[in-house]
């Protein structure tokens, strides 16, 4: 493998995808990383970037080939894996099977759910890898920072649950939510992948406003998993999905039943004490709520909140930008603590 001073070789496969671009747009001016492998699907022979991704033409960077893992794991030390759900659990063992060393982050959802039957319920398939489900670390950096500066194989979070958890963790840790939280969610056209789908297709989506998969998306389990492992119990997520005519952007708005007090007060020293020192976290001031344009081509997360005036529930809303800290931002942040390297390089 060939290795320059100190930096890391790093791969993405699914670099023709939207998170695959994402991240190599963060990636390629990140100063501990070299660029050694680029992968994708439907290619008969190594294809320049710019033929394929005209936005990086005129870059050194190695060509994007077709995927092979032999040569993923000869020319890795760390390989992004930005695939569809159900590739990864194949793909993996592969890897780690050629290059034990070989560290991994998965965009997708194949080790996110720590059960095998879980991850059957929500996604329909029955898991290729079950084995490497205790095993993999998930990558929300806000609530499980130290144990993933230890690990080789990173779920990293949906875009979904990054937004959602990191609204609710502060209740769930504090043991203040009384009952099932209602999370309303919009998301842009770009959280369902660059594949040509006709219900996504321009005239489809534009000046229309749909949602889906309401009480049954595969985030959901994910969502109740990671507040189950902050506070000591998994409140139910009643989770509504919305498509919105935007490129990018995720808005959760969270309706949280109380249980016992909170004043406005209170609730604001919950997540102040959670999020102050965090550097990708902002809590607004009372009386703002969140916006996605602010936190677009962002690692950002932005967080709104206030106690009803019933004073029994309290509404938090976050917004994330779903390809930053949704996906390719976040796993960069995930990156840099697997290596050491400062938390926010090459974020913004
Ligand atoms: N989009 C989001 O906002 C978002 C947020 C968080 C997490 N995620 C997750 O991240 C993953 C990637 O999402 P995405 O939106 O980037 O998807 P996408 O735009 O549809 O891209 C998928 C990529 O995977 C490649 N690919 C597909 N099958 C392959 C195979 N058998 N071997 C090698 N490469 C293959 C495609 O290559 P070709 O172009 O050659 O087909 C493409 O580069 C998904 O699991 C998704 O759930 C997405």
């Amino acid at each position: 493998m060939e290795r320059t001073v100190m930096q890391l070789n790093v791969g993405i496969v699914g670099v023709t995808g939207y998170t695959g671009q994402e991240l190599l747009r963060r990636l390629r001016s990140h100063p501990e990383v070299r660029l050694s492998y680029l992968a994708a699907r439907r290619l008969a022979r190594p294809e320049p970037v710019g033929r394929l991704l005209p936005a990086f033409a005129k870059q050194a960077l190695p060509k994007i080939e077709r995927f092979d893992p032999a040569a993923a794991a000869r020319q890795c030390d760390l390989l992004f894996l930005a695939l569809p759900h159900g590739l990864s659990m194949e793909i993996v063992p592969a890897l780690r099977k050629r290059q034990p060393e070989i560290h991994l982050i998965d965009l997708g959802g194949d080790f996110r759910l720590r059960s095998a039957a879980g991850f059957r319920k929500a996604y329909g398939l029955t898991h290729r890898a079950a084995p490497l489900l205790g095993k993999a670390v998930y990558g929300l950096p806000e609530w499980f920072r130290e144990v993933i500066q230890g690990a080789e194989l990173l779920a990293n979070p949906g875009c979904y649950p990054t937004a959602t958890a990191l609204a609710l963790a502060p209740l769930a840790r504090a043991e203040k939510i009384g009952g099932p939280v209602v999370v309303d969610a919009k998301s842009g056209v770009s959280g369902a992948g660059r594949s040509v789908k006709p219900e996504l297709s321009f005239c489809e989506v534009n000046e229309g406003m749909r949602p889906y998969k309401v009480d049954r998306h595969q985030h959901q389990p994910e969502m109740e998993q990671t507040l189950g492992r902050i506070g000591r119990q998994s409140p139910r997520i009643l989770f509504a999905p919305h498509l919105i005519p935007v490129n990018r952007g995720l808005i959760a708005s969270c309706y949280v039943p109380l249980k016992g007090k909170l004043t406005q007060s209170g609730l604001r020293a919950l997540f102040e004490a959670a999020y102050d020192k965090e550097p990708f976290v902002r809590l607004l001031p009372e009386g703002s709520w969140p916006d996605t344009a602010a936190v677009n081509q962002t690692n950002f997360c932005d967080i709104g909140l206030a106690i009803a005036q019933t004073g029994k529930q309290a509404i938090v809303i976050s917004a994330i930008d779903n390809l930053g800290k949704g996906a390719a931002g976040q796993a960069v942040q995930n990156m840099n603590l697997m290596f050491g390297f400062p938390e926010t390089m090459a974020l913004t």
